[in-house]
């Protein structure tokens, strides 16, 4: 004994002089080495293994591997450890010896040992002996945990009389010496949880009136004597939770004025004697969860004014007192979760409005109003009766699983601290922005399954602080249609209007889907938002019709198609919108003739018209609204689009589709291949265009395969200015110029100018008259009085050969015709009905005329004089007439200056 007592103390201080100097290892005593603050130890013989490690100085570990079944200390023969006090145990087989034997062959003095744990026993048939503490005096501290002890001697404590805690956790015993700790009356603290006890002896806690701590939790105990706790009045936490206690006496707690925590969870409690808790006035911590309680009495906690925690959770309340928690003026947590609760009141939660954490998840309770209610006291509004309106202090509030059917605007705007609301599990179906709007700047809303259809966001507004909301919205019943528009928008982080709402973060997005208009589901996070639309009831719509709200665009989408329609509908019962709307019509396949009516103020939103598979053959320039930006004219009846129509389209930005039309390829058409042969045209169609003849691809075309007579204006500028305009007329007689040229030149003849552009060839230099007037007698008149003196006398002045007048009588008729066209440089024909019904029903007449057509020896002027047959009524001859375009009609505005311009000019000069 000596020995150990000496020569390690020596040891000890080399240790630490090397410990201190260096960091490298260095053998102490035994087997062990020292590192830095601790040394280890190891022992490894004949399947035993088990090592020592001291840390500080004052706490010495032993740790054994499963397969030690005796401890043979020797390998720490030598060493001294005097000032370890505290021991742990771990994994060895009780000694042979008491721990005080043990602990001093490894160097401890036992009694400088105060806290002494012994845990995971190995080798567990040895029993534990009455003196296995003998030598520990000085224990205050004693933890016996997981060793699944079958008993506890009668004198274990003896040794120890000073303990002060004592735990004895997980074994095998259902019963208790009553006398085992009655030398300890310094006892605090015991924890007995999870044993097997059954009953504790009556006397068991005599004269422990030091006791602060006792937890008997996770036994299988069916009762408390009263006596128990009759003089624990330092006692400040009890925890009877998880045993079999089916009743309390009513004194049970009678004498613990010290009381700060309660724990009765997890116990067979169907009810509570009334005035149980009525002394516990230092209670903070009440747990009732998991019993039975199917109600409690009147006033239960009415003398808790130091509670800040009951848990009532997973009982079988279906209702609560009238007033149960009001007077708990420290209440800060309750929870109710798992009962049958229906209805609450106002009056049940406590009046200091100290509420921060209420939890009623799963119960029944429903917000409504109750008919009968209704009857009595007329209308309530829900809000009205929400019964929580005044715990303005709550952060957290899960009410998920009930029956609510609204969600509580007090979150919104009552409870300013809210940080979290469960809601989830309930029969809500409106949501809207207004409910994403907290006053903290941090929110978790759960809005998982329940019935919501659509996340209203009509009402958006903008927000004075960055604020963030976490949602979730898993297992709702979404219908993704324009009402979630917005809210589709703001989760899938695309832009919407510039506002400044809360960053919403839908936690669960990954599983929110929205069923579309055909009951498909969709995750909403792949929703196409441009594409969101609701139907508008049929009697808001146009008759027979149908009609959509498309909500990206502010669209209205009529459809109208297949309805053998002669007429454009009606649109004026969109023309009071609250709103700026667009219209889309769809008015393919029916019977439209015409455009007519477009501009019409009640189409002043149409800006995509589909009249595909219609009749129209006609577009006019005044039908076509400038508003418009998508026109679908396929499958009609269209032969050509007239220039003035092509003016304004060109001037807009129009999506156009033309194709299924039989198009007339001619020469009039060069304009519209131009114009869909400019690159910036959105024609979307124009691979599908063919012409009417031959089935031929437009885009296969050019001007010239078109129309090979032609030529730009500007070219024909400039080959007249060069001298090759002369040449062209010289090769090819008869040009028939464009209406629009024809204008120009009428109109700079008329005013003079550029003559020398416009000088007719010498070709017919020799002629003696300037025009041969081919008319009938019935005209005789105009021709005499008005056509001929107008010639005749007007500047320039003409020589004029005039039919009847200036024939030679006798002469066959052919051949003064003849030679009357042939000595004229123009041919006058006045084209009547009169001359269509007389002079060009006389044979002899028409082939002369046509004769001198073919020759080319004249060209042939046209006056239409009156009215006359369409054009289809006339014979192939007359058409051909008429297709000269060098045709004036009289009453025409410009007559005179397009009859002249017309006329060879210079005139030959008049022999005077
Ligand atoms: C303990 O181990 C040592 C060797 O480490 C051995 O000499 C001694 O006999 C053992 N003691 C017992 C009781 O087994
Ligand atoms: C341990 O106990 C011995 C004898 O009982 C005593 O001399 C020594 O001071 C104690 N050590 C400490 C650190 O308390
Ligand atoms: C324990 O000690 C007793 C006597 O004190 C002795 O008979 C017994 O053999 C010992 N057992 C072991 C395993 O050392
Ligand atoms: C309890 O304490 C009293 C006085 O302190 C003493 O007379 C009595 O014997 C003690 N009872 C027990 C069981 O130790
Ligand atoms: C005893 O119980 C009180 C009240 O619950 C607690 O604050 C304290 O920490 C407990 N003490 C021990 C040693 O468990
Ligand atoms: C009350 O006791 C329970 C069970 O012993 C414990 O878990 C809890 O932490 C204690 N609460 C307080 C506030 O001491
Ligand atoms: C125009 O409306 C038709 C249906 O009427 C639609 O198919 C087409 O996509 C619309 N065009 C544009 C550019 O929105
Ligand atoms: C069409 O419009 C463009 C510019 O908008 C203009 O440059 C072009 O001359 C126009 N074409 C016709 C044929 O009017």
């Amino acid at each position: 004994m000596a020995a150990w007592k000496c020569l390690p103390a020596l040891l000890l201080l080399v240790w630490v002089a090397g410990g201190i100097s260096t960091t490298t290892t260095t053998t102490t005593c035994g087997n062990c080495k020292e590192n830095g603050n601790y040394v280890i130890c190891r022992h490894s013989a004949g399947g035993d293994v088990y090592e020592v490690e001291v840390l500080m100085e004052t706490e010495l570990l032993l740790q054994c591997k499963p397969s030690t079944t005796n401890l043979n200390l020797t390998f720490m023969e030598g060493c001294s450890f005097p000032s370890v006090e505290q021991i742990k145990v771990y994994g060895c087989p009780l000694p042979n010896a008491s721990f005080g034997e043990l602990f001093f062959q490894m160097g401890v003095y036992p009694e400088n040992v105060t806290t002494f744990g012994f845990y995971d026993r190995n080798e567990r048939d040895r029993p534990l002996e009455g003196w296995h503490l003998d030598g520990l005096e000085g224990l205050l501290t004693l933890e016996f945990v997981n060793n699944d002890f079958l008993g506890l001697p009668v004198d274990l404590f003896t040794p120890t009389p000073s303990l002060r805690r004592i735990k004895v956790v997980s074994d095998s015993f259902s019963s208790l010496p009553e006398s085992i700790f009655f030398n300890l009356p310094d006892l605090e603290t015991l924890n007995f949880e999870r044993n097997r006890l059954e009953t504790l002896p009556p006397g068991l806690f005599t004269n422990l009136t030091a006791l602060t701590n006792v937890t008997f939790s996770h036994n299988y105990l069916s009762s408390v004597d009263p006596d128990f706790f009759s003089d624990k009045v330092n006692l400040e936490s009890l925890d009877l939770s998880h045993n079999q206690i089916a009743s309390l006496e009513r004194n049970i707690f009678e004498n613990l004025g010290a009381l700060r925590n309660l724990s009765m969870q997890g116990n067979l409690l169907e009810s509570l004697p009334s005035g149980v808790f009525s002394k516990l006035l230092s209670l903070e911590v009440l747990d009732l969860s998991f019993n039975v309680l199917r109600q409690l009495p009147e006033k239960a906690f009415d003398r808790l004014i130091d509670v800040k925690n009951i848990d009532l959770s997973n009982n079988s309340l279906d209702e609560l007192p009238s007033e149960a928690f009001s007077k708990c003026e420290s209440l800060a947590r309750l929870s109710l979760r798992h009962n049958n609760l229906r209805k609450l009141q106002a009056e049940m939660f406590p009046r200091q409005t100290s509420l921060t954490f209420l939890d009623l998840g799963h119960n029944n309770i429903s917000f409504t109003v109750n008919s009968a209610k209704i009857l009595q006291e007329g209308p309530v509004s829900y809000e009205g009766n929400f019964p929580l309106n005044s715990q303005i202090r709550l952060q957290e509030l899960l009410m998920n699983d009930n029956k609510i059917d609204f969600i509580p605007s007090a979150i919104n705007n009552i409870f300013v601290d809210l940080k979290k609301v469960d809601l989830s599990g309930n029969e809500i179906t409106d949501f809207s922005y207004h409910s994403l709007v907290f006053y903290q700047d941090s929110v978790i809303l759960n809005l998982k399954n329940n019935n919501i259809s659509y996340v209203d966001f009509h009402e958006i507004y903008d927000l004075l602080n960055e604020k963030e909301v976490k949602l979730y919205l898993e297992g709702n019943n979404l219908f993704c249609d324009c009402r979630m528009y917005l809210f589709t928008r703001i989760v899938q982080g695309q832009p919407i209007r510039k506002m400044k709402i809360m960053d919403i973060e839908v936690e669960d997005i990954e599983k929110v889907t929205c069923r579309n208009h055909d009951g498909i589901q969709q995750l909403l996070s792949q929703v196409d938002s441009t594409q969101l639309y609701c139907v508008i009831p049929d009697v808001q719509c146009i008759r027979n019709c149908s009609c959509l709200w498309r909500a990206h665009d502010s669209m209205v989408i009529i459809d109208c198609s297949f309805l053998g329609l002669q007429e454009l509908p009606d649109l004026s019962i969109l023309s009071k919108p609250l709103t700026k709307i667009s219209v889309t019509l769809d008015m393919k396949n029916n019977s439209l003739y015409t455009l007519k009516g477009l501009k019409d103020p009640q189409f002043a939103n149409l800006v995509n018209l589909t009249v595909s598979n219609n009749k129209i053959s006609f577009i006019n320039e005044s039908d076509i609204p400038t508003t418009l930006k998508v026109l679908d004219v396929r499958g009609n009846e269209l032969t050509n689009i007239p220039e003035p129509v092509l003016e304004v389209l060109n001037a807009t930005d129009m999506i156009l589709s033309f194709s299924g039309n039989p198009w007339d390829c001619d020469c009039d058409f060069i304009n519209f291949l131009n114009f869909l042969h400019t690159p910036s045209r959105k024609v979307t169609d124009f691979d599908e265009i063919t012409c009417a003849r031959g089935n031929v691809y437009l885009h296969d075309l050019t001007e010239y395969s078109l129309c090979p007579y032609f030529m730009q204006p500007m070219v024909i500028v400039t080959l007249v200015a060069i001298g090759a305009f002369l040449l062209f007329f010289a090769v090819f007689g008869t040009v028939s110029f464009y209406k629009y040229k024809q204008g120009i030149k009428v109109w700079l003849y008329a005013h003079r100018m550029c003559l020398w552009a416009i000088t007719e060839d010498e070709m017919d230099a020799d002629k003696k008259f300037d025009a041969f007037i081919s008319y009938s007698h019935k005209d005789e008149e105009f021709v005499n009085t008005v056509l001929v003196p107008g010639l005749e006398n007007g500047d320039p002045k003409y020589r004029i050969c005039l039919h009847y007048r200036d024939w030679v009588p006798g002469e066959y008729i052919q051949n003064q015709i003849l030679q009357s066209v042939e000595a004229s440089r123009r041919t006058i024909v006045v084209l009547s009905s009169n001359f269509i019904e007389s002079v060009w029903g006389q044979l002899e007449f028409k082939a002369a005329h046509s004769q001198a057509l073919q020759d080319g020896t004249s060209r042939i002027i046209v006056i239409v004089y009156g009215e006359i047959p369409p054009e289809s009524e006339l014979d192939d001859k007359l058409q051909l007439y008429i297709s000269t375009k060098t045709y004036v009609k009289w009453g025409d505005a410009k007559f005179w200056e397009k009859l002249r311009y017309f006329m060879p000019h210079p005139p030959k000069k008049l022999n005077n």
